[in-house]
């Protein structure tokens, strides 16, 4: 598990303080980070938007990726762990914001072209109008050229809440990709890539 510079007791701070917020007990292991971080472009000078970023495992493995290229949001709901992120990525753009406000917070900072999303979020915890709101407003910032990924727990696909968010992705993007189960997190965990949102839902 990443618990690089405090991370790790900030994360837990955050989890007693909002459990049905966070929706995990520890953070992304390094295996998953990378697996996430993936999709941000090798080359050129992306967008990248990370949503939940926690304590930044993810957002660590995005800023290695792109190094000083392209631009990186990281739209963070909790104030203590958005102020965290910010003091411990002063070059990434932290946002203390609900991601389902992405339309405006993209808007705000003239983007209208986002080359990648990585969701960190707890999906299981957001209502269903939410997650919908969400990822429609992630598909559509990515419009056919971008890539939209995030994770789920291996323990968890056969529940109602991970069934409905798989069906939600699939209505949302015309390919959705489950990749191989990365046994080193904890819980083990697997990643969705999708692609190509589909016209007008
Ligand atoms: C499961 S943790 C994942 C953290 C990190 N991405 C990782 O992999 O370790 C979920 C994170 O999403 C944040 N979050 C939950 N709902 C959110 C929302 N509506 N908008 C932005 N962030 C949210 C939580 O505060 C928490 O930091």
């Amino acid at each position: 598990m990443t618990a690089s510079r405090g991370g790790l007791s900030v994360f837990l701070n955050a989890v007693v303080r909002r459990p049905a917020v966070i929706g995990a007990l520890v953070p992304s292991s390094p295996l998953l980070a990378r697996r996430l971080a993936a999709v941000v472009p090798g080359q050129g000078e992306p967008v990248v938007v990370e949503l939940g970023p926690g304590t930044g495992p993810v957002t660590e493995t995005i800023s290695r990726r792109l190094g000083d290229r392209g631009r990186h949001l990281a739209i963070e709901v909790d104030t203590q762990l958005a102020d965290h992120l910010a003091r411990r990525f002063p070059r990434v753009e932290v946002v203390n914001a609900d991601a389902a406000r992405l339309d405006e917070l993209l808007a705000e900072r003239d983007i209208d072209r986002v080359d990648a999303v990585v969701g960190g979020l707890p999906w299981s915890l957001i209502p269903l109008s939410a997650q919908r709101a969400i990822l429609r407003r992630s598909a559509e910032s990515l419009g056919q050229h971008g890539v939209f990924t995030t994770f789920a727990y291996l323990h968890a696909l056969p529940l109602g809440g991970a069934r409905r968010f798989r069906a939600l992705l699939e209505a949302t993007f015309d390919e959705v990709m489950p990749t191989r189960v990365v046994w080193r997190n904890f819980p083990p965990a697997l990643t969705y890539v999708c692609r190509r949102p589909r016209a007008g839902r």
